[in-house]
């Protein structure tokens, strides 16, 4: 451990054992609020309000999604401190945390918070809003408030606080790919909370891959009955062919559709949105192997075990088109996300050249090459689902050949693919791989869980701007959202998966949210110490190498 590290290590030693002995310390005395992301304004006071059986939060309109977001914080409360917060409609008198709706206010994720010794106040334009003052009040909180079980003795008090607070991007995603590893409903849920937690509003559930397919389409059984399970999975590093090892167990799972309304539902009371990912034309190996017919050699074909790129992909034949507007329909029947993710990405072109329906589709259509024919596919899907209320997410391969009319960019490979997105004028969300892809390493691999590659420490992460500055300030305006991506290929259980998206996830949230001039990777450093001690009572696993690793590649 060189000198910082030491420093950081002993400090971060000795912010434990405080929080450990009192619970009064957070944020007095701090020029910085322990919020993570960090709020765009706010000014703290001396004092604090304490919380007991007597506080009641007071709403001024009846208001289910006002209920859920005020009753986020009366279920912290019933389980960690044993006495409930009520939600009522009309009291006067102290000890209560009023929240009134104004719709005047500008932004709709907008919230003003005071903190005052005898009262709490909220203002928002939308539930949205109140349900964010709650998340920081939250995290303003002892930790101990994340527990799941009575904890006695504790002063439950927040600092008082002016804050004034919105977000710098609309979309503030995180993927998890429930293809190469699946994740119990229980566990999708744990995801969607923290993401709540750290005011993330959209998950990208990866739901389709040559690995697995994983939501019930009832119009094609298969899908999930074949499509859903796989014979073997590679086992260890991705090695050359006579050198892999397999495990051959059975391994799969899938998502009924009322698992779906479950998730759907349980993430709109946290104010996440969910987009499904239905990947096309390529990444379809379980989708083939179950309907072989719609593959342009026509198969036979096994659910994948190994990971990587595939030749097989959707042909573009009619009757494709018919077969995957069955699926959308259920898909968009299911989603009431405005959005549908179709993927796009890593479509080898080989099987399409070779294919006689390919060609003539080529010709028919006057396209001029493979490239073109990817472009004519994701326009045809976008059409269609336009034609139920719905736009299209690609990822940046949907560049290839064209974008599809008012088709949003998921730039991965980089950032070049969203600056080009934008100057067409396309809406871009920047998730590219040299900063959020949260399964790569994330510190030393030789003292790490195999992982896929790369090196992605927190402070890389940290590091991002999502507009980049070549963009001029109309570009700049497409530049709509920024998530994190965590692939699962080396990543079996749910607690490994927490392991690889924490705290790294807690740097996406902020550079999501607060405004690049504010960013300060040392200030964050301290709150996230803070904010460590919360997932520490949640009982999730997280990675805490940042505290002791040098920052070797900063200065290159
Ligand atoms: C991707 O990582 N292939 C989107
Ligand atoms: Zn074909």
């Amino acid at each position: 451990m060189n000198k910082m590290n030491k420093m950081k290590f002993l400090f971060y030693v000795f912010v434990s054992a405080i929080l450990c002995f009192s619970q009064n310390i957070i944020a007095k005395g701090s020029s910085e609020i322990n919020i993570i992301p960090l709020p765009e304004k706010c000014k703290i006071n001396s004092g604090s309000f304490v919380f007991n059986e007597k506080t009641k939060i007071v709403l001024d309109v009846k208001n289910e999604d006002l209920i859920h977001a005020a009753s986020i914080l009366n279920e912290l409360f019933s389980s960690a401190a044993g006495f409930t917060i009520p939600v009522i409609e009309q009291a006067s008198g102290s000890g209560l945390i009023v929240c009134k709706l104004n719709p005047s206010l500008t932004n709709d994720e907008l919230y003003k918070l005071s903190i005052k010794k005898n009262k709490i106040q909220i203002e928002a334009k939308k539930p949205q809003g109140i349900f964010y003052a709650m998340q920081s009040i939250r995290q303003l909180l002892p930790p101990q408030i994340e527990s799941n079980q009575k904890i006695q003795n504790i002063k439950w008090e927040v600092p008082c606080v002016e804050i004034e607070d919105s977000p710098r991007y609309i979309y503030r995603g995180l993927m998890l790919d429930c293809s190469r590893h699946f994740f119990t409903k229980g566990e999708v849920k744990q995801y969607i909370d923290l993401m709540a937690f750290h005011k993330m509003n959209t998950f990208h559930w990866h739901l389709t891959d040559d690995q697995g397919w994983r939501i019930e389409i009832k119009k094609y059984p298969k899908l999930t009955t074949v499509g859903g399970y796989r014979n073997r999975t590679l086992e260890g590093a991705y090695v050359s062919p006579s050198k892999r090892k397999w495990d051959n167990t059975v391994y799969g799972g899938f998502y009924t559709q009322e698992d779906v309304k479950e998730i759907i539902a349980y993430a709109k009371k946290r104010f996440v949105t969910v987009i499904p990912e239905i990947e096309l034309p390529g990444h379809a190996i379980a989708a083939l192997a179950a309907y072989p017919q719609y593959s342009c050699s026509g198969g036979p074909f096994e659910v994948e075990g190994l990971w990587g790129v595939h030749n097989d992909i959707f042909c573009s034949r009619e009757e494709t088109f018919e077969f995957l507007e069955g699926i959308l329909g259920e898909v968009s029947e299911l989603f009431p996300s405005q959005y549908i993710h179709i993927g796009g990405d890593e479509a080898p072109k080989l099987r399409w050249k070779r294919c006689y329906s390919c060609q003539e589709r080529i010709k028919k259509e006057g396209l001029k090459d493979e490239h073109e024919l990817q472009s004519y596919f994701v326009t045809r899907i976008s059409k269609f689902l336009a034609s139920k209320g719905k736009r299209i997410i690609g990822w940046d391969e949907i560049l290839e050949g064209g974008l599809a009319p008012d088709a949003t960019v998921m730039s991965w490979q980089g950032m070049k693919g969203g600056i080009e997105a934008a100057k067409q004028n396309h809406d871009v969300i920047m998730a590219p791989n040299s900063y959020v892809y949260l399964d790569y390493y994330q510190a030393n691999p030789k003292t790490e869980p195999h992982a896929i590659g790369g090196y992605l420490p927190i402070w890389k992460v940290y590091s991002c701007n999502p507009t980049p500055k070549e963009l001029t300030p109309d570009e700049a305006k497409h530049i709509i959202g920024f998530q994190g991506n965590l692939w699962t290929e080396y990543i079996k259980t749910f607690s490994h998966a927490l392991y690889m998206a924490y705290p790294r996830a807690a740097a996406v949230a902020e550079v999501g949210w607060t405004a690049d001039s504010q960013k300060n990777y040392d200030k964050f450093q301290n709150r996230l110490m803070v904010i460590m001690k919360h997932y520490d009572m949640m009982g999730i696993n997280y990675n805490k190498t940042f505290l002791t690793e040098e920052r070797k590649e900063e200065n290159k």
